[in-house]
């Protein structure tokens, strides 16, 4: 695992950037994408180099990590429409290249498996992006989610309901309390994993993440199982890194042309 720590989100999501665009150079890019307020950045940094004529998104596909279930279809906080707002609707994806998981089907558990055969059938992810939740998720992976899960239908912990609460006027109760995921064995499969954290209500679960030992009682730990793993930090976020000075030192001393990929 590679831990990054950036004086400014802004720098991670160039960084974020430059190997994104290094895949959107080569034939069929797959990408991954997270919602919440991590990736904002990011996505941002997109916009700008698309606004630059630096990158397209034309060739490319997307997959986002996970949907509500229970939302009327034209919620505004369904991932789906997130995803079109901060992404879609900002660069040159082709009209249905992202997709997320249907957490409007009849048929939850076929959707799932579609959704995973849908990774599969597209030659799967060259980088997924994640954030981290409170309590170690990744996606909506809560604590004792099977590190091998495939895309499934969970139930959110409270802590993260309360946590999400922000997106929804405050009010905890008109969060759903289901979701469908793509699993942590989905999530490994892809071939780069990105993580993003900024700000020191993070630091804990970035140090559970990067120094803890594996266990699915905190999901974000999988990472540490993933031959390709990138984990990029602000400086409050890193403050509870034991080995923060190492990877500071490792990351200053990396030849140039190396970049995160
Ligand atoms: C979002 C997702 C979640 C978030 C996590 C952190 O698609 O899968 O795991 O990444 O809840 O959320 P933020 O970035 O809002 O702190």
């Amino acid at each position: 695992m590679e831990v990054i720590i950036v004086d400014t989100p802004q720098e991670g999501a160039s960084l974020v950037t430059d190997a994104v665009a290094a895949i959107l150079a080569r034939p069929n890019p797959v990408l991954g994408l997270a919602t919440g307020s991590s990736p904002l950045p990011v996505y941002d940094e997109w916009q700008r180099r698309y606004d630059l004529g630096e990158i397209s998104f034309a060739n490319a596909r997307a997959f986002a990590l996970d949907e509500y279930v229970g939302l009327p279809p034209d919620h505004p906080e369904s991932y789906r429409a997130v995803l079109q707002r901060e992404v879609a609707d900002r660069v040159d994806f082709a009209p249905g290249a992202i997709q997320t998981p249907d957490g409007w089907s009849d048929d939850i558990p076929a959707a799932c498996a579609a959704y995973d055969r849908a990774i599969r059938d597209a030659g799967g992810i060259d980088l997924q992006l994640l954030g981290v939740g409170s309590d170690g998720h990744i996606g909506f992976n809560e604590p004792t989610s099977s590190l091998e899960s495939p895309t499934r239908i969970k139930s959110l912990t409270v802590q993260t309901r309360e946590d999400n609460a922000r997106f929804f006027d405050d009010d905890i109760s008109q969060v759903p309390k289901h979701v469908v995921t793509q699993g942590i064995g989905t999530i490994r499969r892809a071939r780069h994993l990105v993580m993003l954290v900024w700000g020191e209500s993070k630091a804990e679960a970035v140090a559970a993440t990067v120094e803890g030992p594996v266990t699915s009682m905190y999901p974000s730990t999988a990472l540490q199982l993933h031959p390709k793993a990138t984990v990029i930090v602000d400086h409050p976020a890193a403050s509870r890194l034991e080995h923060a000075a190492y990877y500071q030192e490792v990351f200053d001393n990396k030849p140039e042309w190396q970049g995160i990929s």
